[in-house]
């Protein structure tokens, strides 16, 4: 890594916050953004760097804000724009930068854009979306992530043609061929830009470009992408033109960072997207370690067996590689739209809860990759396993249940599986302390909240010195002062083992070893390094240390070492690869 790569978005450490779900200041049960001004003290302890705030903009909140009709307002139950001056303003005095969502892929159907189109064809509105004229039969099968019948065309009578809609039938798709439409989005990234926001993460953003031939897909879906439509609708033709004229357009002069969702991407396209001299974007998030212990088919299935660890590291380790020398990637297990990280990956049991929570931290802030955490896993907040389909506001979940029901499906089993991976178990209210509603609203909360609340909360996590919370300080303020931890090179070790996983960090002339138990096992592990018989180690997350033994979800960091004083049993290997530490 050349000194001119560095970066404050490599350097920093992404907070999200879900603001339905974070703080209530008006009693309607809605989170809201008085709600977060209220916490921004908190937010300033926790040493992050940025927050990526989920859409805040006018929405009839069909799929939460993801359906936005307007982008120069702010929700009614968030607040207003002065609210959101207030917000940002003290998000900088507290040198936190703050990344917008940006949704362009598609629109609330009550965007006045939309409004207009459905009109006529003679609106000039009516290319900004994506149509097939009736005459020509029914339209060739394109999926819908969030239709009840799994259609991406919906009939609109007035202009006797289909819309297209990837998502909901809320949610219709923006024609990114419009020239004026391409304006129209530009002109709002502009808007924010001009207020001070400092980037965006990007929804759906692959998904902007499209064959608008509209070819019948369904066999090479099938053959190429497994079924998997995220695949076929992340490779649209222009999809890289669009994104190049877009960062022309509308960052040139700003000091701004952009974050793409990259559903559907795999690590040979990666670059294309980040790499730095193609002046596109700057940092994505894959799905290949999130979707890994899913079955891809259909809705998520989770395999009871969980994720398996060696697959994990192949995943993590070559999306480290591929930004070896050009890019940067990002690294989280939790967002707004998966399970509770320490559910998922960790185990969220009384005896482990805590544990493995720290151990999956310590993983996030010691990769080569910018950490994003989404709020309330600092706490270790955990998933809430609804078990009727009436206690689920998501979209996704409630959609996907009625398709199910027409296909006279397993639902019992659905509603299993969702107990492990609906969007919802991530989406309870923030548990802020004891008191009634977690404290987060003193009204009925739009969703509710977690039972375990009572002793799983901010209030009790800051009051105790050996909390989730307290350590996730700490790692991140190591993190922070550890450059070795940011831009260092990742080295993996004992990549067979079921259990453990085992890397360096190098950087220049000092190194750090981390060892991690992903298991709920204590075993006996020989770590693959020959180290002092009275080495203490840098981080614990338990108060036990033996250079023979890891604990259930022990995670353990030796160093900063100078080389001089590790002795691998791989020196040999090592030497050869990485001529810049002299073991
Ligand atoms: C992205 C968002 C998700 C939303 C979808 C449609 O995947 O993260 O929450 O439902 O796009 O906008
Ligand atoms: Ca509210």
């Amino acid at each position: 890594m050349s000194e001119t790569g560095k970066n404050w978005w490599k350097e920093g450490v992404i907070y999200q916050i879900y603001p339905r779900s974070f703080k209530d200041s008006n009693g309607d049960g809605i989170g809201d953004i008085p709600g977060i001004i209220s916490k921004l003290d908190y937010l300033q302890s926790l040493g992050i760097d940025m927050v990526w705030l989920n859409p805040v903009y006018g929405s009839p909140n069909d799929d939460n804000g993801y359906d936005i009709s307007n982008y120069y307002d702010i929700m009614k139950e968030f607040g207003t724009m002065e609210d959101f001056d207030v917000l940002l303003k003290g998000l900088h005095d507290r040198k936190i930068r703050l990344l917008m969502d940006l949704v362009v892929n598609h629109t609330s159907d009550e965007h006045p854009w939309f409004k207009e189109a459905k009109q006529s064809r003679e609106s000039a509105y009516y290319d900004y979306y994506h149509w097939w004229p009736a005459e020509k039969g029914t339209p060739p099968f394109r999926y819908s992530h969030f239709d009840a019948s799994g259609n991406a065309w919906t009939y609109n009578k007035a202009t006797n043609s289909y819309y297209l809609h990837y998502f909901s039938e809320k949610m219709p798709d923006i024609n990114w061929e419009n020239a004026a439409t391409r304006q129209a989005i530009y002109e709002i990234m502009r808007f924010w830009f001009k207020k001070g926001v400092d980037g965006f993460r990007m929804d759906a953003i692959c998904y902007i470009s499209k064959d608008t031939s509209w070819p019948d897909v369904r066999n090479l879906v099938r053959d190429k992408y497994n079924n998997d439509w995220a695949g076929y609708y992340a490779h649209g033709p222009h999809l890289h033109d669009y994104l190049q004229e877009m960062r022309k357009e509308t960052m040139d002069g700003f000091d701004v960072t952009t974050l793409a969702e990259a559903s559907g991407i795999t690590i040979d396209e990666a670059l294309l997207f980040v790499k730095e001299d193609r002046k596109q974007l700057h940092m994505l998030y894959h799905f290949e370690g999130m979707m890994l212990g899913y079955e891809k088919n259909g809705y998520k299935r989770p395999d009871p067996k969980g994720p398996d660890l060696v697959q994990l590291k192949k995943v993590y380790t070559a999306w480290d590689e591929v930004f070896e020398q050009d890019g940067w990637g990002t690294i989280y297990l939790g967002n707004h739209d998966q399970p509770r990280m320490v559910s998922r990956w960790g185990n969220d049991t009384e005896e482990f809860r805590e544990v493995s929570a720290k151990m999956l931290m310590t993983f996030l802030l010691t990769m080569r990759a910018t950490p994003i955490f989404y709020n309330g896993d600092e706490i270790g907040m955990t998933n809430i396993r609804f078990n009727k389909i009436e206690d689920y506001r998501d979209i996704e979940t409630i959609n996907m249940y009625k398709y199910l029901q027409s296909k006279k499906e397993d639902l019992e089993r659905f509603l299993k599986d969702q107990q492990t991976s609906a969007r919802d178990n991530g989406r309870t209210p923030f548990q802020w302390d004891d008191s009634i509603n977690a404290g987060f609203t003193t009204g009925k909360p739009w969703l509710k909240i977690n039972d375990n609340y009572t002793t799983l909360n901010e209030a009790a996590a800051s009051s105790n010195d050996r909390s989730i919370l307290q350590f996730f300080r700490q790692m991140v303020l190591l993190r922070k002062h550890t450059p070795a931890l940011v831009y260092g090179t990742y080295d993996l070790y004992d990549e067979k083992h079921p259990q453990v996983y085992t890397y360096t960090r190098t950087l220049d002339k000092e190194m750090l070893l981390i060892v991690l138990n992903f298991s709920k096992e204590k075993i006996d592990y020989d770590i693959p390094f020959q180290l002092a018989a009275d080495i203490e180690p840098l981080v614990n997350n338990m108060l036990t240390f033996n250079l023979k033994t890891l604990e259930p979800y022990q995670a353990l960091i030796f160093g900063p070492l100078p080389p001089s004083k590790v002795v691998s049993r791989r020196a040999e290997r090592v030497l050869k690869t990485k001529k810049e530490v002299a073991f």
